[in-house]
């Protein structure tokens, strides 16, 4: 079948939300150092707070610069402890949309009724509650998958949910790349037809380590995959999917097909329909061996 039948297919399940981002690129703004970062006035308090919050706890030692401000979050290059930290810091609440998140919610249960409610009716707290979900929901994410072998940004707290819910509204993972070079997105990188041919060939493996565990990215494309050293690592989790999800399908589906779409720039030439046919045959393979933590 082909891509045209996958679009019409796609938007006739009008309940999907549109992508969580737009793609924007945006030019990284340069090294501020740590001074500069909190005398910005549009960081504003709660972002100087914030700094202060993780240099308490241990978990950085400065902040070196902003790699990139998009529409649900900005990301900071910072240092701590074990090396360079992506810091991906979640938008001010009343900046985000959150509008149509429930798509990717629904088939969760929520047991608080009164969160529940709160949630529903957007009030302060509740918007608190859906954002503070989004940051556990990520680093959940990333403690399961990295200890899964999967490809991705090691969390740096946790894995105790105590730890990482103290971190709101940032995320803390490992800088893919070096301080000074962070790692390109897929989208932004320059390819010879040898290295797309590979990292095509990791990103379709890395949708089927993720399907292989019951999951749909919900954003999969060059825009949420970076490359570096050869290597493909995937990003960006608040929206994983599982399979309880009634829109699960549909989701799976538009990644395949915005993962192929996007790495046409790079002269793949990919139907979505046998993209996604691949992948749910590289799920039913073997999956990458599983990390260890040590102690
Ligand atoms: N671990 C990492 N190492 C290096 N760079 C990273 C890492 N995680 C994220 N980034 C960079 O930060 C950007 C934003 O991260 P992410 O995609 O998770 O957030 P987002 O909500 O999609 O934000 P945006 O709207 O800016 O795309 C990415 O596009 C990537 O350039
Ligand atoms: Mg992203």
């Amino acid at each position: 079948m082909s891509a045209r039948w996958l679009d019409d297919e796609l938007e006739d399940a009008d309940t999907l939300p549109e992508r969580p981002h737009k793609h924007k690129a945006k030019k990284p703004l340069g090294k501020r150092r740590l001074a500069t970062l909190t005398a910005d006035p549009e960081g504003g308090d709660e972002t100087d707070d914030l700094i202060r919050r993780l240099t308490d706890l241990g978990h950085i030692t400065e902040v070196v610069a902003e790699l990139k401000s998009g529409k649900e979050a900005t990301a900071y290059v910072a240092r701590g402890p074990r090396g360079s930290v992506l810091l991906k810091l979640y938008r001010e609440l009343e900046a985000r949309s959150f509008k149509r998140d429930g798509v990717y919610r629904e088939g969760q249960v929520i047991l608080d009724k009164r969160a529940a409610k709160a949630m529903q009716g957007r009030s302060r707290r509740g918007l608190e509650m859906l954002q503070a979900g989004w940051v556990t929901a990520e680093y959940a994410h990333l403690w399961h998958l990295w200890r899964a072998g999967l490809n991705v940004p090691e969390p740096l707290v946790g894995p105790d949910p105590y730890d990482y819910a103290q971190t709101t509204p940032a995320v803390l993972m490992r800088l893919i790349g070096a301080e000074d070079t962070p790692a390109p997105r897929l989208s932004d990188a320059a390819l010879s037809p040898e290295e797309a041919r590979d990292a095509w060939n990791q990103a379709v493996g890395g949708m089927a380590d993720l399907l292989r565990l019951g999951y749909a990215h919900g954003d999969y494309s060059t825009y949420n995959l970076l490359w570096w050293e050869n290597t493909v690592t995937i990003i960006d989790f608040p929206q994983l999917t599982t399979r309880q999800n009634p829109n699960f399908k549909d989701l799976l589906r538009r990644d395949a097909e915005s993962l192929a779409t996007s790495f046409r720039k790079h002269g793949i030439q990919a139907d979505a329909e046998a993209t996604l046919r691949e992948v749910q045959r590289r799920a039913g393979g073997q999956g990458p061996k599983p990390r260890v933590l040590l102690p």
